[in-house]
């Protein structure tokens, strides 16, 4: 294998397991893995936290006015070796998987001045390659140049169940429904929002995992990525 560094953009719709193979996929190549949905949720969790956000108001302007304050950075946990997001030096790694959380980030990540900020500082981390970074606009937008580019998707009621079983284990007033709701309700947010919607790159691999175990994923995932390396 070619030890040439590249850059792999894994987007998606919401749920579909992106991260987890992300971070294998990082793992067997020795390469950074950049969790961008972690980045926008920190954005969502701070704006909570400021009162900006709720059930029924968004003061959008509050939030672009404040957001030079805001810092994210990733920090690797060495107990697991992944890296966990802090927002202004504080980790909020487990508070922004919330379904909480997951409620109003597609409506931050639809604000245009929070993308430019995020999507800057992530083609910062991009500039060595050797890089996995997932989301929803990373082939269409971040990376148009990734030398791989994945998209994955699975059905909704698929996605709902799995991470519905995710959530209980912390939550046991969850219920599938909501979660169902939740995943529907992004899928549609994301992807007609005016600003970079969640879309195939032209170029893109669709990887539709509803009837494919973890490792039979990784393995077809890992594939693809050293056929692309040795490309490269
Ligand atoms: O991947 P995730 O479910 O943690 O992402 C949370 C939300 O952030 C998702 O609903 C859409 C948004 N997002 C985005 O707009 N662009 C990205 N690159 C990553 C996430």
């Amino acid at each position: 294998m070619s030890d040439k560094k590249i850059i792999i953009a894994i987007d998606g719709h919401s749920s579909t397991g992106k991260s987890t193979v992300a971070k294998q996929l990082a793992k067997a190549l020795q390469y950074i893995y950049v969790d961008t949905g972690a980045m926008y949720r920190a954005v969502t969790l701070y704006a909570m936290r400021k009162g900006f956000i709720g059930a029924d108001h968004f003061e959008e302007d509050k939030l672009e006015e404040v957001l030079p304050e805001i810092n994210i950075r990733f920090e690797v946990n060495p107990k697991t070796g992944i890296a966990e997001v802090l927002l202004n030096g504080e980790n909020v790694e487990h508070e922004i998987r919330t379904l909480d959380v997951s409620k109003h980030v597609s409506k931050i990540a639809a604000v245009s001045q929070v993308r430019k900020k995020l999507v800057e500082q992530q083609h910062q981390m991009g500039v060595e390659k050797g890089i996995v970074m997932d989301g929803r606009d990373i082939g269409t937008v971040v990376f148009p140049k990734a030398e791989l580019k994945l998209f994955m998707t699975a059905t909704a009621k698929d996605r709902a169940e799995r991470r519905f079983l995710e959530l209980k284990v912390r939550d046991e007033n969850i219920t599938y429904e909501d979660v169902l709701k939740n995943v529907v309700n992004r899928d549609h947010i994301d992807s007609t929002r005016k600003d970079s919607p969640l879309r195939q790159a032209g170029d893109a691999i669709k990887i539709d995992n509803s009837n494919l175990t973890l490792q039979e994923q990784f393995e077809q995932i890992l594939q693809l990525a050293k056929t692309a390396i040795a490309r490269a």
